[in-house]
């Protein structure tokens, strides 16, 4: 079988399809990823250098930027990239995708779109280029399915083998090979009824969640305003055995999905019906605004000291967009910083975790230690890693403003 793209969702399934008994080849146009796992190098936290090297060791698993090593595949799984591009779904990476795997496609094959993508993109986009220039027809001589990739990346109870997974096809036939294919690599499978009603299904997970963090950081500021404790809010709402479900507030939403997906789903609606999704585009205001807030949280601390931004020393824990993980795609916490940054901070940056290449300049990452933090004029906790010395930062509580309500001292400073 074959896997394009090779990145935070492609690798763990190509890993796990080796586990499960399968030859792979990891098929990926960034010729530097593909030297890095020939090496037996990871780039992603929830893949070690443990996993590449022992799939390696099978001689099963083929990271490869040859197209010619896809001839013969009889699976194909597309896991890659789906941005926005000008606020509109960029699918070029699928179309290129489906072009390169379309020589290849032989009868019985079958090919599985991952990438995250609007209703209608496996039979409008990757349908029509697979079967183009040849003679074989999706559904009659080969299948064609959707199943979106649902990795919590830094999830340490749920991985790709204990999440179930939805499958689908453009047919019944192309729905049977998806569900026997990752029946093999999953614990459940969750067969529907179509691929948009599974595309569909991946946006609604995602824009669930937006929507309900945008409301719990609107109810932040407010509380803000009306000096309630939102944490301990949210904390009782969430005694409720049913009927509600627990959402923190934050510096806002990063990472490849939710900054995303939701806006893929509004894109479609005023496309197809000419409406705006009002839900998404309300999650997307607050959601947008939020590093804005922290900033504004931020100016009016240093303001009671009779500190300005310009100048003052700022110490922020934490670059990634979550908790325990080293991306720092769409990382609000990215955006305080550059924000912060143009006001004239002096930035400095605790992350453990975090790729250097997301560290944006100006901002020096340093170790915590106590000298750093006391020698700071304010502490913004903008991710909570668990690695972080917490202890050492409840000392200084007085002097940092925490937007992840990880401090346990009432001295500090919550959203
Ligand atoms: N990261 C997540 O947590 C997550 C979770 C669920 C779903 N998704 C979705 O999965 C998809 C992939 O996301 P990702 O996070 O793995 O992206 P990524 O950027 O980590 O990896 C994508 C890989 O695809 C490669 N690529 C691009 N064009 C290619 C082509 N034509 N042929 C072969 N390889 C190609 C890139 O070089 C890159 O290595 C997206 O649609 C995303 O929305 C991501």
């Amino acid at each position: 079988m074959v896997i394009l793209g090779q990145g935070y969702v492609g690798l763990p399934v190509a890993i796990r399809a080796v586990q499960a008994g399968f030859d792979v080849v990891g098929f990926d146009i960034a010729k530097d990823r593909v030297e890095r796992l020939r090496s037996g190098k990871t780039f992603i936290d929830d893949i070690s250098d443990d996993d590449v090297a022992a799939a390696l060791a099978t001689g099963r698993y083929l990271p490869s930027s040859d197209s010619d090593d896809l001839s013969g595949f009889d699976i194909a799984v597309i896991s890659v990239p789906t941005p926005l591009r000008d606020g509109a779904p960029d699918l070029s990476y699928i179309e290129q995708a489906s072009n390169t795997l379309a020589p290849h496609v032989r009868r019985g094959c079958c090919v599985i779109l991952e990438s995250t993508t609007y209703p209608g993109t496996t039979e409008e986009i990757v349908v029509p280029r697979l079967e183009a220039g040849g003679s074989l027809r999706a559904g009659t001589d080969f299948h064609v399915g959707f199943s979106p990739e649902r990795i919590n990346p830094g999830d340490p109870i749920y991985g790709l083998r204990n999440t179930p997974k939805i499958v689908s096809g453009i047919d019944k036939a192309s729905l049977a090979a998806v569900t026997d294919f990752f029946s093999q690599l999953v614990d459940e499978v969750v067969p529907v009824s179509g691929t948009r009603e599974a595309e569909l299904a991946k946006l609604l997970e995602n824009t669930f969640r937006h929507v309900n963090i945008a409301l719990v950081n609107e109810l932040a500021i407010y509380c803000h305003g009306l000096g309630i404790d939102v944490w301990s809010v949210i904390d009782a709402a969430a005694s409720k055995p049913f009927g509600f479900m627990k959402f923190t507030p934050g510096p806002g939403v990063g990472g490849h999905c939710l900054p995303i997906d939701p806006s893929y789903l509004s894109w479609q609606v005023r496309r197809s019906l000419g409406q705006n999704f009002r839900f998404v585009e309300i999650a997307n205001d607050i959601n947008d605004h939020m590093p804005d807030y922290v900033v504004r949280r931020a100016t009016s601390h240093l303001n009671a000291e009779r500190k300005a931004v310009n100048g003052s020393r700022i110490l922020l824990i934490g670059l990634a967009y979550k908790r325990n993980s080293g991306d720092a795609r769409q990382s609000p916490a990215i955006t305080v910083a550059r924000r912060l940054a143009d006001l004239g901070a002096r930035l400095r940056a605790v992350d453990p975790l975090i790729d250097p290449h997301y560290v944006p300049a100006g901002v020096e990452l340093v170790e915590c230690s106590d000298a750093e933090v006391a020698s700071a004029d304010l502490v913004v906790v903008l991710t909570d890693h668990d690695q972080v010395d917490w202890t050492l930062l409840e000392r200084y509580a007085e002097r940092v403003l925490d937007t992840r309500n990880r401090l346990r001292s009432p001295a500090a400073d919550r959203l």
